[in-house]
């Protein structure tokens, strides 16, 4: 019998980081079976969606990232550690124990963790002192929201977001694949195979919205380029 592995209590005991999943995961099991609508998921996201999620942000140029339904977070972390030092996360969740987990074990200074609905995401952005969101990333799970709440929040989301951000989703159903399609300039999308269960990934791509004149003044400005 290896009685040096038994005498030893760190051997027995899970690492911090064990510690914490375990915390993690037990947390968000009570927010499944309190909240199960607005949670609407056993098990947080994989850390594979969440790498393939973050993987197309540009980190150098992002001030204002904004996370919805950051849950026990489980992209938070992964987040502040690829924000630069001056740039600020959002985090917006309706849930109140998840906030204070939230609260009480990330110290950073570049989070701020908000009580509310991502519906209000305008006034919390002006809150924290910002004109505009450069990414924001939605946990949400819009095909359990109410159609008018879930394209409402679809609706602020453009509105809040600088050109050249992006909304990233990760889900389940292509409910928010299709209200993210509805309203922004570019869209590119991948599949997260190895999360339980598979999920589908989208990012919105916000550009410069051209004006009606400009749709307009196209048609004469090649005829114009023809004359020449
Ligand atoms: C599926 S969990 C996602 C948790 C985590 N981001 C993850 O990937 O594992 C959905 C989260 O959205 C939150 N939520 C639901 N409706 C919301 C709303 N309208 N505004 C903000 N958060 C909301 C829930 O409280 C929950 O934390």
């Amino acid at each position: 019998m290896n009685t040096r592995k038994l005498s030893n209590p760190s051997a027995q005991r899970p690492s911090r980081k064990g510690r914490r999943f375990i915390e993690q995961a037990a947390i968000f099991f009570r927010g499944f079976i309190e909240n199960p609508g607005m949670v609407a998921s056993v098990i947080p996201s994989s850390r594979s969606t969440i790498d393939a999620m973050l993987a197309r942000v540009d980190w150098q140029g992002c001030r204002l990232f904004v996370e919805y339904g950051p849950g026990v977070g489980t992209f938070t972390t992964h987040i502040l550690d690829r924000l630069p030092a001056d740039g600020k996360l959002l985090a917006i969740d309706t849930n109140a124990r998840f906030v204070d987990y939230l609260r009480e074990t990330i110290d950073d200074p570049r989070l701020e963790v908000v009580l509310g609905s991502a519906a209000d995401v305008e006034r919390f952005v002006r809150e924290s002192g910002h004109a505009g969101a450069d990414y924001i990333i939605s946990g949400l799970p819009f095909s359990s929201l109410p159609a008018t709440v879930a394209g409402n929040i679809a609706d602020a989301t453009y509105r809040v977001m600088n050109e050249g951000g992006a909304f990233m989703t990760y889900q389940f159903k292509p409910v928010a694949r299709e209200l993210t399609q509805a309203r922004f300039e570019q869209i590119e999308t991948g599949l997260a195979l190895m999360n339980v269960p598979p999920c589908l990934l989208t990012w919105g791509w916000k550009h410069k919205a051209q004006t009606a004149r400009e749709v307009e003044s196209r048609p004469l400005a090649a005829i114009n380029a023809l004359n020449r």
